[in-house]
Order: structure tokens, then sequence, then C-alpha cells
């Protein structure tokens, strides 16, 4: 303050006390510090995106993941959709889209390929803010899921070699048991084909063909529990020994079972005796109550049988094999099946090896 001449006589002023404003911010800055390591440890990036302004936010670790400087604008959309992988681009875009225009919130996993050309696997989950029935922001993050993925695939691979082995095994073990009865031998690797044959024939899928295939080849395993002298025996069986003889699908099944193989592999050796008439064993089952896996099998089955040599009498040939089948065709055997089968041979597209 001056007086009348001029002359300063005081000062005035105000003192404040920031120490508690200073404080806080030390302290934001500290928990966005901790956030940012957080994000970085975790390879999870969080963005915004305001509808009205349309423009994008990033945290560093998106650009990370991108890896991208900070000068790559991410109001660029179009631009940062081009990092997915073509054939995940329109799921992004739709997810996206949906969660702008019908609130719906998103969480995909799709290919990503960053600025380095680096292949990647990411998360990405889209959440949209509503105010007044209104979109605002779609907030979400986006996390590097590679080494998660990786393991999966390296999981999912050496289990897929273990059931191969494991197959492989069953086979082995199937085949000799065949040994025990001399006249049957190869008789499961020649249902095997012939189902796979009748299952291409049907048209059904690669998967299920692959399957019915595996099945043929061990479907008889069960047989271990019956004597060798009822399986080689050269004259018409007892019904003791039908009876005895009957088990051979449910022991297979239960092998099987224990070997954690597919079920659709048990049911079908457990129903490979079945008659769509009721009058197969071990369960009498009709009908659909059959698989139709089981029935390509049991065509199969009695075909081989029919056209081998077996211990109580000489081959009958293929042909009254067919008419077997063609005679029983809808009755005992599957009508699709029964005429996929007939019209292989009919048209020399499947002859035994
Ligand atoms: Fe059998």
């Amino acid at each position: 303050m001056k007086d009348h001449a001029g002359n300063t006589r005081y000062f005035e002023g105000t003192v404040e006390d920031i120490t508690k404003r200073k404080k806080m911010e030390q302290q934001l800055k500290q928990s966005e510090n901790l956030l940012k390591a957080a994000q970085s440890i975790a390879k999870v990036g969080g963005w915004e995106y305001d509808v009205q302004s349309k423009k994008v936010i990033w945290t560093d670790e998106v650009y990370r993941i991108y890896n991208v400087s900070e000068s790559f604008d991410p109001n660029d959309i179009a631009k940062a959709i081009r990092f997915y992988a073509v054939e995940d681009r329109q799921k992004i875009e739709e997810a996206f889209t949906q969660a702008v225009e019908q609130h719906r919130p998103y969480d995909l996993e799709l290919k990503f390929v960053s600025a380095d050309r680096t292949r990647k696997w990411v998360r990405t989950i889209g959440r949209p803010l509503v105010k007044d029935g209104r979109v605002v922001k779609v907030v979400g993050n986006i996390a590097d899921i590679t080494d998660r993925k990786n393991a999966v695939e390296e999981l999912n691979i050496s289990t897929e070699k273990l059931r191969k082995n494991l197959i492989g095994t069953i086979q082995v073990i199937s085949v000799m048991l065949e040994t025990r009865d001399p006249y049957t031998g190869g008789h499961q690797k020649r249902v095997s084909s012939l189902a796979r044959s009748i299952a291409q024939e049907m048209r059904l899928s690669k998967d299920t063909i692959d399957i019915i295939r595996i099945a043929g080849s061990i479907h008889d395993i069960g047989k271990m529990s019956v004597p060798a002298e009822i399986l080689s025996k050269p004259t018409k069986l007892s019904d003791i020994e039908m009876s005895i003889l009957k088990v051979h699908p449910r022991i297979g099944s239960d092998i099987i079972k224990v070997a954690e193989l597919p079920d659709l592999l048990t049911e079908m050796v457990l129903q490979h005796h079945e008659r769509i008439d009721g009058s197969g064993y071990p369960q009498g089952l009709k009908g659909k109550e059959i698989l139709l896996e089981a029935q390509i099998l049991a065509v199969a089955d009695v075909v081989e049988a029919m056209a081998s040599h077996r211990p109580y009498r000489p081959s009958l040939g293929v042909d009254a094999a067919l008419a077997e089948i063609e005679k029983n065709q809808g009755i005992f055997y599957h009508p699709d099946v029964a005429e996929a089968c007939l019209r292989l041979f009919r048209e020399n597209r499947f002859k035994f090896e």
C-alpha cells in the first residue's frame, strides 16, 4: 500500500496452505504410475471412444500392443482396424457398430498383426456407456493373449497326439487278438475300410468318417473275453457259447470307456450288433435308438463276415452278402446305409483287399 505521496508503506497479500493439494497431486501421480505398470505387466491397454466428438483415447499399453509410436493417431479408426487379421476385421467392425447403435457390449478374441508384422492374439472388450438412453462413450480394453493362446494350442496338439497314440495301442491289441482266431484275421481292418467307404458314400462329415474308420478297426476288441475255443469252433455254437460270445460288444465298450476315448466310439462298439427291428444284441435297441454310425458298422460287419471264410463254413461270397443286405434292408439294416453299401459294390467302387 502506498501513502498519498506515493511511497510504499506496506505490502498486502494472502497465504494459502497448499500442502493438501500437493499431497493429492502426488497421490494421483502415484496411482497413475501404478495403473501404467499394471497394464504393462498384464499386457492390457485401455481405450475410450467419445460418440459425440468421435475422439479416441488410448493408454500407453495399447500403443505397445499395436507396436506403434505415440505419433500414431488412434482417431484413425479405419487404420486401427487394419491391424486385425483380414478374416477378423468384419467381426470387430460389426461389434463396435452394435455397441454404439444397439448398446450391445462385446468381448472377442481375434487375430492381430502388429506394426512390426508380429502375429498376435488379442482379447478386445467394449462396453457402451449410456446416458439418457443414448450411448455417449464406448470404453474398453485390449489384451495381448498370445502366450495363453499358444499354450492352449500346444496343449491341444499334445492331447491329440496322446489320443492318437492311445487309439494306435488299442488297434495293436485288437489286431493281436485276431491272431487267436486265424479265420477272422484282418476282419476288423476290412470292416473299417468298408464302413469308411459307406460313410463317405453317405456324405457324412470328415470327423464322423474318421471315427467310423477307427471304430471299425477296434469293434471286436471285446472278444478278448471270449475263449479261443468258442471263436474258432468249427461247428455251430451252443446256446451257452452264443451267450458268452454276445458279451463282446459290452466288454469292448467298457475297455474304450476306461481309455477315455470319445463317447461316440464307445457307443458304436457297444451297438455294432444291434438291428433296427430290435432283434440284435446286447441291448435289443430299435430303429432310431441305434446310432447311424453303429448301423454303418453293423452293415460293414455283416458283409465282411459273409464274404470271408469262417471256421464253420467257407466264404459265402460277396454276392450272397449283398443279397442278405438287400433282403433285410429296412428290417435289420438302416435303408440308407444298406442302399449306400449296395451302390458301392454294384458300381464297382469298393473291393475288399
Ligand atoms: Fe462283433
